[in-house]
């Protein structure tokens, strides 16, 4: 008998396992109740008393061997099936990251979408622009110092008859390319990122964006103006803001005003971000020069025009409370997620 369960013991050692169906053979071969191993457990009903005892732990060891065995070549041909196995389709998909909108963007999209319900089209323009439409069909006069409010980045000197080309320093270029190509009225809001030459600080960025209006049509007054603006700011900060026009000075608007909004942090009682004012600037704006529209082809006896223009950042800063206008460009996460949801 020994020889017999030292036999078993080699065949279950040497078997080859490898699908589900060898498996399967494997118990019933050795662990089914018809099997080898139940076998020799009648057979050792038959054994002599004195042998019962060596006999017996062989077996029980036999035993135990084999269904490890079994467990463990069962482990193996598991792993063997996931392997081949098609991916389960209805395993949950693990939680992807989702991206969040700059904030200039959420800004940019809230104006369009404040305007386009005053029934203003979005328009665009060169950001590389001549010196025309940047600044002569803006009335700026040839070597007049107005043109030094704002320091230009220049990508070319013009000579002789050619013209410089530059970097816009603001978005009022696409006025002027939009009161050459189309006739009054025109509605619109254009959007987009100018140039300046200026220090980088906390307060100041050598580019950023801005928002531009124009609307020229017959007898386009002041009050439209007002009223246009009034409701833009109520818009975006809140039903209860006021604006404030304060005369001021631009080549190609006249009169020229620049607008501040009540500040709806400190309710006009004063704080840091008004300077203890109760206001703060977010642009300028006017009346379009008789000269300008005359100059892009428009008679200005026929038609008037308001126009105005907006810093996007300084929007941002103030709806968001950001201190720092470098944030906006540097592209750090730590700021960027903030904006999820908003
Ligand atoms: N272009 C002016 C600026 O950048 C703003 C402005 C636009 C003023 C339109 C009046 C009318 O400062």
């Amino acid at each position: 008998m020994l020889d017999s369960i030292k036999q078993v013991l080699e065949d279950a050692k040497n078997r080859q396992v490898e699908n589900s169906k060898d498996l399967e053979d494997f118990r019933l071969k050795f662990l089914s109740k018809k099997g080898v191993i139940n076998e020799l457990f009648e057979d050792f009903k038959k054994v002599s008393r004195e042998q019962k005892r060596e006999f017996g732990q062989e077996l029980n060891n036999l035993k135990g061997v084999v269904e490890a065995r079994f467990k463990e070549l069962q482990d193996n041909v598991s792993e063997v099936r996931t392997e081949d196995a098609v991916p389960d389709l209805f395993l949950p998909t693990g939680s992807g990251t989702l991206g969040a909108l700059h904030p200039l963007s959420l800004v940019k999209r809230r104006i369009t979408e404040i305007f386009e319900r005053m029934g203003f089209s979005s328009e665009d323009g060169p950001e590389i622009e001549t010196d025309r439409y940047n600044f002569t069909a803006l009335n700026f006069p040839e070597n007049h110092p107005a043109r030094e409010m704002q320091d230009t980045f220049f990508v070319s000197k013009g000579e002789e008859q050619s013209q410089d080309v530059l970097l816009r320093t603001h978005t009022s270029n696409v006025q002027v390319r939009l009161m050459e190509n189309s006739k009054p009225p025109i509605r619109s809001i254009m959007i987009g990122r100018v140039y300046r030459n200026e220090a980088i600080s906390a307060r100041a960025h050598c580019q950023f964006h801005q928002a531009e209006g124009l609307y020229v049509d017959k007898n386009v007054s002041f009050r439209d103006l007002k009223d246009t603006l009034l409701h833009f700011a109520k818009e975006m900060f809140g039903k209860d803001t006021k604006i404030r026009l304060r005369p001021s000075y631009f080549p190609f608007t006249e009169p020229s005003a620049e607008i501040d909004i009540s500040c709806f942090i400190c309710n006009g009682d004063g704080c840091n971000i008004c300077k203890k004012t109760g206001w703060v600037e977010i642009g300028g704006s006017g009346m379009v020069d008789p000269n300008v529209l005359e100059s892009a082809g428009i008679d200005p006896e026929e038609y008037t025009g308001l126009a105005f223009g907006m810093g996007i950042e300084r929007i941002a800063m103030l709806k968001y409370d950001i201190n720092d206008i470098r944030l906006f460009f540097d592209n750090d996460v730590r700021f960027l997620n903030q904006f999820t949801g908003a």
